[in-house]
């Protein structure tokens, strides 16, 4: 697994894809993602200017870098690009883009993960579905683990009389394990009603006045498994604990028979009692409130409930929870309060500003003027193998893409091609093979150091390139 090649406390200022590429693989344990979602086609703008970049404004439309995306995303991972050509079909363009835009980002999030970690996709049911599909593709379907559902807010009035559908109430949370050697999670309990309570624990110990409820001490076939003898005598249920275990409890007095003849039952107080399970069903969580405390003016701010329970159940003291989509920072402040390490990406500066002010908020005489690191640069990996002279990695390169240029898909002679980064170095791109192709002189001057993506928008759109995605 890897370590991260940043600082515990860093908020990244900058486009997460660009930020992410530079990020050691498997190297955080939890992320929480909270992408901005709209349905027309203008959420990207922001996302397609400032992923460009200052120097791309003239010459990258929005479906330029849609289809660039779409590309890289037929390269890397067939099923995902499936996936997302489906959506333009059943629900338009502006789905495909925005999974376009999302695809190549979770891409990197499952790079970044540990194997042991796991992957929280906070959507609304506007695109929850087809994002399902986006990360069964990504992470594996095998990988899903729950679909929770966050009840934020309570029907409106206006929302009751005369309406015509079911007032929209919840938003929609997936979650993922990075692989089968996921480490589990700690599964959070919330306290027992007084209702239940009266319901369920109905009984007084007369001596103690603890409260406490009769639970059977047999279950069928527990413990007896591999006993042919007992299925012959028709035996079906049998004592639940081994026999030293129903020895200490006969001691403690925790075995009760309430009538000669009757089988005996367990005795289970209220205040032993850890509480309800909670499922995958939130309704306890309201969403931030317009005085709440914790408030910051962010229309999209999460509440740092959600977050802290999401972060105690599925990490660590001392793991790494990562935020790409950090807002008003609620996940790095959540996850600095229960003793996690964290780092945090957002387009937007405000995210640095927030979070500083929110920690010194929160944490008092504990935070510090270099308690969080604010870094706008892509951040270099270190995590790649040792780098081969470039003149061998031409010679495999050449025979890898036997002999055509990466861009056009010309065939040239060896002496004819250069090495490029696919990613720019700028970009959070290596010098390691896997990010190195062989491009043509045309080609090369074309692209000079901006991502491949801008080189596949160029060549589509001139003449001279056969459409290789149809
Ligand atoms: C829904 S908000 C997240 C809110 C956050 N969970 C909170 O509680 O404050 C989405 C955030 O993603 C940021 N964002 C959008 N596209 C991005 C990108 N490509 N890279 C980094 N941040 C991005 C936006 O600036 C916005 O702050
Ligand atoms: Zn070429």
């Amino acid at each position: 697994m890897g370590t991260p090649n940043w600082a515990n406390r860093t908020i990244f200022t900058g486009d997460n894809l660009y930020v992410m590429r530079g990020m050691n693989s498997e190297s955080v344990d939890l992320i929480y993602a909270d992408p901005p979602f709209n349905s027309n086609r203008n959420y990207s703008a922001p996302v397609g200017s400032k992923a460009a970049g200052a120097s791309f404004k003239d010459t990258w439309t929005l479906s330029d870098l849609d289809e660039a995306w779409h590309n890289q995303i037929l390269d890397t991972d067939e099923s995902l690009y499936h996936v997302i050509n489906a959506s333009r079909y059943s629900h338009g363009e502006g789905m495909m883009s925005y999974l376009c835009m999302m695809g190549v980002r979770l891409l990197e999030m499952r790079r970044v993960l540990k194997p042991t970690g796991s992957i929280y996709l906070h959507c609304d049911p506007y695109a929850s579905h087809y994002l399902k599909l986006v990360m069964d593709a990504v992470f594996g379907v095998e990988h899903y683990l729950n679909e929770i559902s966050w009840k934020r807010t309570v029907p409106k009035n206006d929302y009751i009389q005369g309406a015509m559908n079911w007032p929209r109430m919840r938003d929609i949370i997936l979650h993922y394990r990075a692989s089968p050697t996921y480490k589990g999670f700690n599964q959070p309990f919330a306290p027992m009603s007084k209702e239940s309570a009266d319901k369920h624990y109905g009984k007084v110990d007369p001596e103690t006045g603890k409260r406490y409820q009769l639970t059977s001490l047999t279950a069928p076939g527990a413990g007896t498994r591999g006993h042919p003898e007992y299925e012959l005598l028709g035996v079906t249920r049998f004592w639940r604990y081994n026999e030293q275990k129903m020895q200490k409890l006969l001691e403690e007095g925790r075995i009760v028979q309430t009538a000669p003849g009757r089988v005996p039952r367990y005795k289970r107080y209220l205040d032993e009692s850890k509480g309800v399970a909670i499922g995958d069903s939130w309704n306890d969580i309201p969403a931030v409130q317009g005085r709440a405390n914790e408030r910051v003016g962010y229309p999209t701010q999460k509440p740092l409930a959600l977050l802290e329970r999401i972060i105690k159940a599925s990490s660590n003291e001392g793991d790494t929870v990562l935020d790409p989509f950090a807002g008003c920072a609620t996940t790095c402040v959540a996850a600095a309060q229960l003793d996690r390490e964290w780092v945090g990406i957002d387009l937007s500066p405000k995210a640095v500003e927030l979070v500083n002010v929110r920690l010194q908020d929160t944490l008092g005489s504990l935070y510090h003027h270099a308690f969080v690191t604010a870094r706008a640069d892509i951040p270099q990996r270190t995590d790649l193998a040792d780098v081969k002279p470039f003149i061998t990695q031409k010679q495999w390169l050449y025979g890898a893409q036997d002999g055509y240029c990466k861009g056009c898909r010309e065939h040239f002679a060896v002496q004819n091609l250069t090495i490029d980064h696919i990613i720019p170095r700028a970009k959070g791109g290596t010098d390691h093979v896997e990010n190195l192709q062989l491009l043509c002189g045309h080609c090369n001057s074309l692209k000079g150091d901006r991502p491949m993506e801008y080189l596949m928008a160029r060549l589509a759109a001139s003449n001279g390139y056969v459409q290789r995605y149809a």
